[in-house]
């Protein structure tokens, strides 16, 4: 019965046009192509659920609402697809065992301990958790280090499965058995939760990537590597500029950017230099400033 009703549900394009720019202003999510149909399909759900009659009378509600409404949340949980688990593409995370992290490891270690990662896009937590667990086996002596992970994501629903950290059978399919039973801990029949000591380096924070201001993310200070895989499809190619930007602006000079398996800043942004290892490739912030961009005409 719902799913002829959402089937019979359709936008006029001046409807798609006038959603799409909300999305856009508001969140920085971009429906282009068949992401279309997923905020047709998503906002006509909403409209059944609220027994609203109209798009149009949805968006004047919408749009009338608080920036942070409850129902843009609700929204921005049904539109952004949180698929992870992990060692999600496990050859990047073996580049950043192998490569990335025991430079940075190095680098550190006469100048304070001090490490900073973020996990850009973080979903249900897994790739901040992995990241850590990596840290654990790199460093015997990972208590005598200032670790600081900082994960963050749009979608509250999904950081509040990360600080909780339980996970079904499906999302610790990667994972060796050993690694599994030194960080997690069964729960039940089918589920593994987090063990204490490491979620302890983790911060998780609601943040919007397509925000201007990040220095609520940076807290004032330089990430050594941040991630953010798997999230650039929700930018359009000027907002993602943006947020390549911006990222580049709270990494450490000679820090690493590392973006999802099949992710590139080819014709996107040069600020960064692409360093590859036979298992996967990362950008790193070259050292040297880089030249102003030309003015743009008036
Ligand atoms: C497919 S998941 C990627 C998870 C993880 N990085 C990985 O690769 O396994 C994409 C995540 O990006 C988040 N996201 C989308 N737009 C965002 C934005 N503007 N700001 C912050 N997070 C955003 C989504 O909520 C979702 O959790």
């Amino acid at each position: 019965m719902e799913s002829t009703l959402i089937f019979k549900l359709k936008m006029s394009p001046e409807q798609i046009e006038k959603f799409q720019a909300f999305f856009m202003e508001k969140s920085g999510l971009v429906f282009e192509g068949r992401r279309i149909q997923e905020m047709e399909s998503a906002i006509a759900q909403r409209l059944i659920t609220l027994g609203i009659s109209s798009f149009d009378d949805y968006y004047r509600r919408l749009a009338s609402a608080p920036a942070a409404s409850e129902e843009l949340n609700h929204l921005a949980l049904t539109l952004t697809v949180g698929e992870t688990h992990f060692f999600r593409t496990p050859d990047q995370f073996a580049a950043l065992r192998k490569y990335v992290l025991p430079e940075l490891i190095e680098r550190a270690r006469p100048n304070g301990q001090e490490l900073r990662l973020l996990s850009a896009g973080c979903a249900t937590g897994e790739e901040a958790y992995t990241l850590c667990m990596i840290l654990h086996e790199l460093l015997p002596d990972f208590n005598a280090w200032k670790i600081t992970i900082r994960a963050c994501d749009i979608n509250r629903e999904f950081l509040a499965g990360a600080r909780d950290g339980t996970y079904g059978e499906r999302r610790v399919r990667l994972m060796d058995p050993v690694t599994r039973d030194r960080f997690l801990e069964r729960r039940g029949k089918n589920q593994w939760a987090v063990k204490d000591f490491l979620a302890r380096p983790i911060e998780w924070s609601h943040f919007n990537l397509n925000a201007e201001d990040y220095s609520p993310l940076s807290q004032g200070e330089l990430f050594h590597l941040v991630l953010c895989r798997n999230v650039l499809i929700y930018f359009n190619l000027k907002n993602l500029s943006r947020v390549i930007e911006r990222l580049h602006a709270i990494i450490h000079p000679g820090g690493y950017l590392m973006l999802g398996y099949s992710e590139t800043l080819f014709k996107i942004s040069e600020a960064f230099q692409s360093v590859h290892t036979p298992e996967a490739f990362f950008y790193q912030k070259t050292e040297k400033p880089l030249p102003p961009l030309p003015a743009l005409p008036l």
